[in-house]
């Protein structure tokens, strides 16, 4: 299913799968999901007159990895979403295996956007690693964010640097000073993770640039790259494979973090600072950020893994798998990135009630998705039942987080804190995120709960106060078929 028109067919007969999926009791309801099938990283986000494009890596008729189209939804006022027919299909030759990861970036003629077209060989054996690939850098020009004008390819193999892997890809454009830079991440033939810099005057030309790597190997893939400055200084985030766990650090199979940035792309000489992992949660991956257009760089990521050891059976049994993380505003101090909840979420509370908790306090909150807010005064011990399985603990200065059977193969992640004052938590009908310290830290997963009615207990040894909100979902235009 590699072009449109197979799509559409096949679509119209997909309408028995959207009504199973809907009476999926897991189903997101304030979250991006697929609306049938499997999705991973959000691409191309922007803001367009207004409107914002969420498009995202769509395999629309399978629940596990397969072909890759770039999914689409709008949002005018992030409460009220429309669905909209896929952006992009594998229909070129050098795209036909795969329209995979890229971004947007806005110009006065519309939105330019620049992805990775996949090809894979299959004539004979290839690793895939050193040989059997291509990854073409590919730009299209969009005047509205539907319709799009002729793909062209600006990088192939061959324009990559020659100690570089087969693997080079997800292209992130940015401007400095009035001149283009394009960031792919990428291996080399050494399994040294990267990130190479392109350059161009016009935007159709490009040139290599530099590299940007960590003086000691750090993994051996860097995905997703994104260059960013957030309140004067430059992040580079990106998704690092290959990296081993050092105690309660890199807990997952790959990582997801910035290194905070000093560059002077002039010189080409930078320092990266030391690597954060964006989120400490067992589903977060491939991060993507933009600026709107009232300047907040806004991030989402996929609330997913690939190749964890814990899943998502009981939504793949209902033809669906995984979700885009809620969008979240980021801030900088110090060369550390926070993250706090878009405003625009508090169009999702219907209901709001206050309470003191006590040392030992049993909360019923009357709705399977809700927020929780705490101040937390002279907190310096903590233990939170969320659910049957779901633990938050701060003790020792270390936050915890903790599920047992719900987390289908999920258990344990931590980071260490000094000072815990503020806690929030959003729970949809299988994800919770918590944000802690208006987002110092956060945490993102999936769960799967077997009863939707479970208080909140609550023990600690300072005082809290805290409101919680019942929350409705987002409302979801359909796509016309
Ligand atoms: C990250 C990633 C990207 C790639 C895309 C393919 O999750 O592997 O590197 O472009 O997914 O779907």
């Amino acid at each position: 299913m590699n072009q449109k028109k197979d799509y559409i067919i096949a679509r119209k007969q997909q309408q028995a799968l959207r009504t199973h999926i809907d009476q999926d009791p897991y189903r997101l309801q304030y979250h991006i999901v697929p609306p049938s099938g499997w999705l991973n990283d959000p691409n191309g986000l922007c803001e367009y007159q207004g409107v914002h494009h969420i498009y995202y890596q769509y395999s629309p008729f399978t629940a596990e990895w397969g072909m890759k189209l770039w999914g689409h939804y709008t949002t005018t006022d992030w409460y009220h979403f429309q669905e909209c027919e896929p952006f992009l299909f594998p229909d070129t030759k050098e795209d036909r295996d795969g329209v995979y990861s890229g971004s947007a970036f806005v110009r006065e003629d519309g939105i330019h956007f620049f992805y990775t077209g996949n090809v894979k060989y299959v004539d004979r054996d290839y690793d895939y690693i050193l040989e059997g690939r291509e990854q073409n850098t590919i730009e299209v020009v969009s005047p509205d964010g539907f319709q799009h004008g002729k793909k062209q390819c600006r990088l192939t193999n061959h324009e990559y640097p020659a100690d570089m892997s087969k693997h080079v890809r997800d292209p992130n454009v940015f401007e400095i000073d009035g001149i283009y830079y394009m960031v792919l991440g990428a291996r080399d033939v050494n399994d040294r993770g990267c990130v190479l810099l392109y350059q161009s005057i016009d935007g159709l030309q490009w040139n290599y640039h530099m590299r940007i790597t960590t003086n000691q190997p750090f993994g051996y893939m860097w995905e997703c790259p994104d260059i960013i400055c957030v309140d004067s200084q430059w992040f580079l985030i990106c998704c690092p494979q290959g990296v081993n766990q050092k105690g309660i650090d890199y807990a997952n199979i790959y990582q997801c973090g910035y290194f905070a940035l000093d560059i002077n792309v002039v010189h080409k000489t930078y320092t990266l600072h030391e690597f954060y992992e964006l989120d400490r949660g067992f589903d977060i991956y491939a991060p993507q950020s933009y600026e709107d257009q009232k300047g907040r760089r806004i991030l989402l990521a996929w609330m997913g893994l690939p190749d964890a050891d814990y899943h998502n059976e009981k939504t793949v049994a209902y033809g669906w798998q995984h979700a885009l993380t809620m969008p979240r505003i980021l801030h900088a101090t110090n060369h550390r990135l926070t993250q706090e909840p878009m405003e625009e979420l508090k169009q999702l509370r219907v209901s709001e009630t206050f309470c003191v908790f006590n040392k030992d306090t049993m909360i019923h909150v009357p709705s399977p998705c809700y927020e929780l807010e705490l101040e937390l005064y002279s907190v310096s011990e903590l233990h939170m039942q969320v659910a049957e399985d779901v633990y938050v603990t701060y003790s020792q200065e270390i936050v915890e987080f903790s599920m047992g059977e719900s987390g289908c193969g999920r258990t344990k992640r931590s980071v260490k804190l000094t000072n815990l004052t503020h806690v929030q938590i959003f729970v949809d009908t299988s994800s919770i995120e918590l944000f802690i310290n208006h987002g110092e830290e956060v945490f993102t997963s999936r769960w799967y709960r077997n009863c939707f009615d479970f208080p909140i207990h609550l023990q600690h040894n300072g005082k809290i106060e805290g409101t919680y909100y019942a929350l409705k979902g987002y409302q979801i235009q359909r796509e016309n078929v």
